[in-house]
């Protein structure tokens, strides 16, 4: 077992952090979305050993993370879309699945052998520093125990995954707090592979400005199976049973609030008493992670969660909280919606 290195934002952590990326360790840091777990993407022992730390399969890809988009498109293919999409939001919260230039250095392992790669500019002013210093492209998967809730402050990563990576760089809880969004730009038309941290109707304003091929909204999974490698049903999924929609709740129940909270629950995290998506998106993985371990103590039967609307980064929002209310594989279906 690894002692993980807890290393503080200032210049002596940052370096620090650099030069373990750059020596093939594995280092956490914070990125304006959630914390990634690192590794040099050129380096096929550092990236298997992100899978391992994880405990994620070895077919879902890695994101690369860069500090700008001419380093990126040393990467990919700058399509038009690409190029469009790159100059409205990066740095900032979106993937692009483009694909891979031939003389991409990313290794086969960070893509699970697929020609695209997905790639992201991050805007964290941390995360920016570290990527120019290590000079090179960052893999860096949500620094979380595969199917577990996401990261948004170093303790969340200490707890997942302490003992099992080199060092986590403590960049301050995550502003947005919520996964980017990923879009496949490698077919005729763009795709939202996974909605995120930038609303999918901003990307389509983008898109329609440029006179470019129309977001195709399709859903994540169709019959022909999931619609990106990572897009498993059970995620981000806590302890406790998680239902949906509840516009009741019991006494021996935690409440994920929106907006006006429910009464009577044991236990309540209020996502936005204001009703604000973004705000909402910021508190969703923490309030998770509160309402679950709280309400073990507690002795709480599960988690119930208002409804959110589907307006700005709810979809986000719906999404995460649907994967983390999903059957589990191993787990017989918990206790299910409360009765009345
Ligand atoms: O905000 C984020 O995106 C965070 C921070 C750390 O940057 N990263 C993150 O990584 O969420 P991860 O590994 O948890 O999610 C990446 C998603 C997965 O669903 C994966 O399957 C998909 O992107 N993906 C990666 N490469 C892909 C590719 N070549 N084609 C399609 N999907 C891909
Ligand atoms: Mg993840």
């Amino acid at each position: 077992m690894l002692v993980t290195e807890s290393l503080g934002a200032g210049p002596e952590g940052a370096a620090r952090a650099a030069a373990l990326l750059q020596a093939g360790r594995l280092v956490a840091f914070g990125t304006e979305t959630v914390y990634g777990l690192g590794a040099d993407a050129t380096d096929p022992v550092a990236v298997r050993a992100v899978f391992e730390a994880k405990g994620r399969p070895v077919h879902n890809p890695l994101i690369a993370h860069v500090a700008d988009a001419d380093a990126a498109f040393a990467l990919v293919v700058r399509t038009p879309a690409a190029r469009a999409l790159a100059a409205s939001f990066w740095p900032g919260p979106l993937t692009m699945v483009l694909p891979k230039r031939p003389d991409c250095i990313v290794c086969a392992e960070a893509t699970a052998g697929l020609p695209t790669l997905a790639i992201r500019v991050p805007s964290g002013p941390i995360a920016q520093a570290l990527l120019r210093t290590v000079a090179r492209p960052v893999a860096a998967p949500s620094a979380n125990p595969s199917g577990r809730i996401s990261p948004t402050t170093a303790a969340h990563v200490l707890d997942g995954l302490a003992g099992r990576i080199d060092a986590v760089l403590d960049c301050g809880p995550c502003p947005v707090g919520l996964e980017s969004t990923v879009i496949d730009l490698s077919g005729e038309r763009p795709r939202l592979l996974r909605a995120g941290g930038i609303a999918a109707e901003a990307i389509a304003s983008v898109l329609a400005a440029a006179g470019l091929p129309e977001l195709d909204h399709a859903p994540r999974a169709s019959a022909a199976g999931p619609a990106s490698p990572g897009m498993l049903a059970s995620h981000y999924a806590p302890r406790l049973p998680l239902r949906l929609e509840a516009d009741a709740v019991a006494g021996d129940e935690a409440l994920l609030a929106f907006g006006t909270a429910l009464p009577g629950a044991a236990l309540t995290w209020n996502l936005s008493a204001g009703g604000d998506t973004g705000e909402a998106a910021s508190r969703l993985f923490a309030g998770l992670r509160m309402l679950d371990e709280k309400g073990i103590q507690l002795g709480l039967r599960g988690i119930a969660a208002m409804r959110v609307p589907g307006a700005g980064l709810g979809p986000a929002i719906r999404d995460r909280l649907a994967r983390a209310a999903a059957p589990r594989p191993g787990q017989p279906t918990g206790a299910g919606p409360a009765g009345g």
